[in-house]
């Protein structure tokens, strides 16, 4: 197995036995989703929706099946997982997008083109390899893609408040280890040395402020039992 395989297959496993609580993310994702789409006006257009950091779909593509979407945008750093993301999804009555790219190069490049306006937009564990100023900046860019109405949904992993990264990343590898037998001891080791390289979770409250300060309304839909995994939903303020 190549590098990406052996990293791609132990993220699968964390997903299979729902590690990271991708059950409850998905179902929480699906009621706010359907949420909006049944507020909304009657006669709009079906929405176009851009979803940052895609992977391979496996858990939002029978969602993404159902939804009547206008059109939809997987766009991922990785590009070997976007053929698995397009055979996940498999055919749907909308035209899709996959664009291997960086979310927030995207996000910059499209506010300053003038794009059409975003309805949909989701991103679900990608964010946190930012750093917190690319964070705030994504805000920003977004908060100018996103149509009046719009909808944006945040799903990651979030420190407490106050809690500095290291105190996250020691907490999370004890989790680990104590937590997560059904992972090979190979798996573990995949999983910890990635999180503790490259994880750098928002503070809960600061990037609240921060997204507030950018143009959004903020509203924490669903927060998993472990103090990490959480999703939060932005709409314009
Ligand atoms: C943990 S996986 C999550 C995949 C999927 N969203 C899910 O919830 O199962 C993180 C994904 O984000 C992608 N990613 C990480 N940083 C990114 C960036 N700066 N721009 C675009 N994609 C990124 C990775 O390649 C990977 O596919």
């Amino acid at each position: 197995m190549d590098f990406f395989a052996q990293q791609w297959a132990s993220y699968r496993a964390v997903v299979e036995h729902d590690l990271m609580e991708h059950q409850a993310v998905a179902a929480a994702t699906a009621a706010a989703l359907e949420g909006w789409l049944t507020a909304r006006e009657a006669g709009a257009l079906a929405p176009r929706m851009v979803d940052l950091g895609c992977g391979d779909l496996a858990l939002l593509a029978p969602l993404l099946r159902r939804l009547p979407l206008g059109a939809y945008t997987g766009l991922d750093l990785t590009a070997q997982v976007l053929p698995l993301a397009q055979q996940a999804l498999g055919d749907v009555p909308y035209p899709c997008q996959w664009i291997e790219g960086d979310l927030l190069r995207w996000a910059n490049e499209a506010s300053d083109n003038g794009e059409e306006p975003v309805d949909i937009l989701h991103s679900a564990f990608a964010i946190h390899h930012l750093s917190d100023r690319e964070k705030h900046t994504l805000l920003e860019s977004l908060r100018s893609r996103i149509a009046p109405g719009g909808l944006f949904i945040w799903v990651d992993v979030f420190r407490e408040a106050g809690e500095s990264r290291d105190a996250y990343v020691q907490r999370y590898l004890q989790r680990i280890a104590a937590g997560w037998p059904q992972l090979s001891p190979e798996q573990r080791d995949h999983v910890s040395q990635h999180l503790a390289t490259y994880d750098n979770p928002a503070d809960r409250s600061a990037i609240e402020a921060a997204a507030k300060a950018a143009g959004w309304h903020w509203r924490w839909a669903w927060t998993g039992a472990h103090r990490a995994e959480a999703m939060a939903v932005l709409t314009p303020a």
